[in-house]
């Protein structure tokens, strides 16, 4: 009736009941369905986290065959998509090309607008979660202006993704397994985290009752912002700006600034106010991946020093900033050769199968409601209107 609570940000409103995501932001503890995003980094592929957040439960060995096969059977996009691509500036960002053409695939999967349907609901999960990683590379072709490649069916999903942007015509792309597992990593560490911005606009967006594709479109454009996705594009440009290990103190003082709008990126996070599990995972990773592939990357130096300073600062201490997710993340997709603004475009292909996870749980529960926030209006009271001949 008369009474809402009023909570900007929604620092402390809980918008749902979901049982896909848990995540314990003082002891910096983050499961999926129940299972630690540690365990799941170590042992298990992307593909095996996809069936998870969708199903509820670990495959069988037969279910992992049959899911994986499935999955890799869709990830051909129809060939009119090229065209839609064409239309685009060679040079726009690839994350303007993939909020575009995400959102055109609802023009080719007519039964996928039956949103009622928990089968059709899958499928469209499947679908989405086979194809972002084709539109995701054909953004990168088209910017460097090399043809499209066809997926593989003989490759897993991280190999296809790299061969799909790697590879050119009459040069064979060798896939390292060194690259392919840190890029499986970067999958599985982004596949869920909750209700952040760009879930809970796709879960906004589905509660209207529009088609998946639109959802998806919606969950792109809420990531690409530098507080959410784009902080990895960011990060890395930034680390960049420092440049070495000396410049670091001015840039701590610029952070702590208040005059100055500069933010440490890749610091900080709404949920975690002890450390990033994620963080800690990819970390390892990133230090494994430069070892492994005989990387000396100097920006490495800079990320680790410009860490160190920061933990030891009462500035972070107090305000429990510590380095999220996307403060390694950029370093390992530098040393694999993706361009630093493709970051996002890899983020948002991971976090699919979390966005369509979400939609298909709403969807699935009982009395959903369109989701409609309330305001407190600042604006003026009645107050006479004077037509303008007057
Ligand atoms: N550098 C310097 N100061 C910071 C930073 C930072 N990175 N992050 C927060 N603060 C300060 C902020 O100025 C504020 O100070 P005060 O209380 O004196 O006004 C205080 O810490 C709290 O910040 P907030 O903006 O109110 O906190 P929030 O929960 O609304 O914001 C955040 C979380 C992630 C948007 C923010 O920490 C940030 O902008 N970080 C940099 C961008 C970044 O790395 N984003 C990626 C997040 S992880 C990946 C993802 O899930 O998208």
């Amino acid at each position: 009736s008369g009474y809402f609570t009023f909570d900007p940000g929604f620092m402390a409103t809980g918008s749902c009941e979901s049982s896909i995501t848990f995540i314990d932001g003082a002891k910096g503890v983050l499961l999926h369905r129940g299972y630690s995003i540690e365990d799941l980094a170590r042992d298990a592929d992307y593909i095996e986290v996809c069936y998870m957040l969708l199903h509820n439960k670990t495959p069988t060995s037969e279910e992992y065959a049959d899911f994986k096969n499935t999955i890799t059977r869709h990830t051909l996009v129809h060939d009119q998509l090229t065209n839609f691509f064409r239309g685009f500036r060679r040079d726009a960002h690839p994350m303007a090309m993939l909020c575009g053409t995400v959102g055109a695939l609802s023009s080719f999967y007519h039964d996928d607008l039956d949103i009622s349907d928990p089968e059709q609901r899958l499928r469209s999960a499947y679908r989405l979660v086979a194809k972002m990683p084709t539109l995701v590379a054909m953004c990168y072709k088209y910017n460097v202006g090399q043809p499209f490649v066809y997926p593989r069916n003989d490759l897993s999903y991280a190999e296809n993704f790299l061969n799909m942007m790697f590879s050119v015509p009459a040069e064979d792309y060798e896939i390292s397994p060194a690259v392919a597992r840190a890029m499986d990593r970067i999958f599985t560490l982004h596949a869920d985290h909750e209700q952040n911005a760009s879930t809970s606009t796709v879960r906004l967006a589905g509660s209207s009752g529009a088609n998946p594709y639109a959802c998806i479109a919606a969950g792109v454009a809420s990531l690409w912002g530098p507080a959410h996705g784009g902080a990895n594009e960011a990060c890395l440009n930034m680390l960049e700006e420092i440049g070495s290990v000396d410049r670091i103190p001015e840039f701590i003082a610029r952070a702590k600034d208040k005059n100055d709008p500069f933010r440490l990126m890749g610091f900080g996070h709404r949920v975690y106010k002890n450390h990033d599990p994620r963080a800690t995972v990819m970390r390892e990773s990133c230090h494994e991946v430069l070892e492994e592939m005989n990387i000396d990357d100097p920006l490495l130096n800079v990320a680790m020093e410009l860490e160190k300073i920061a933990l030891n600062d009462p500035y972070f201490a107090e305000k429990k900033l510590f380095p999220n997710v996307d403060f390694y993340s950029g370093i390992i997709l530098k040393a694999i050769g993706i361009p630093t603004n493709m970051f996002t475009c890899i983020f948002a292909l991971a976090r699919t199968v979390g966005w369509i996870s979400h939609w298909h749980e709403m969807l699935s529960q009982p009395g959903q409601k369109i989701g409609r926030p309330r305001q407190l209006y600042t604006g003026e009271t009645l107050r006479k209107y004077t037509p303008i001949k007057k």
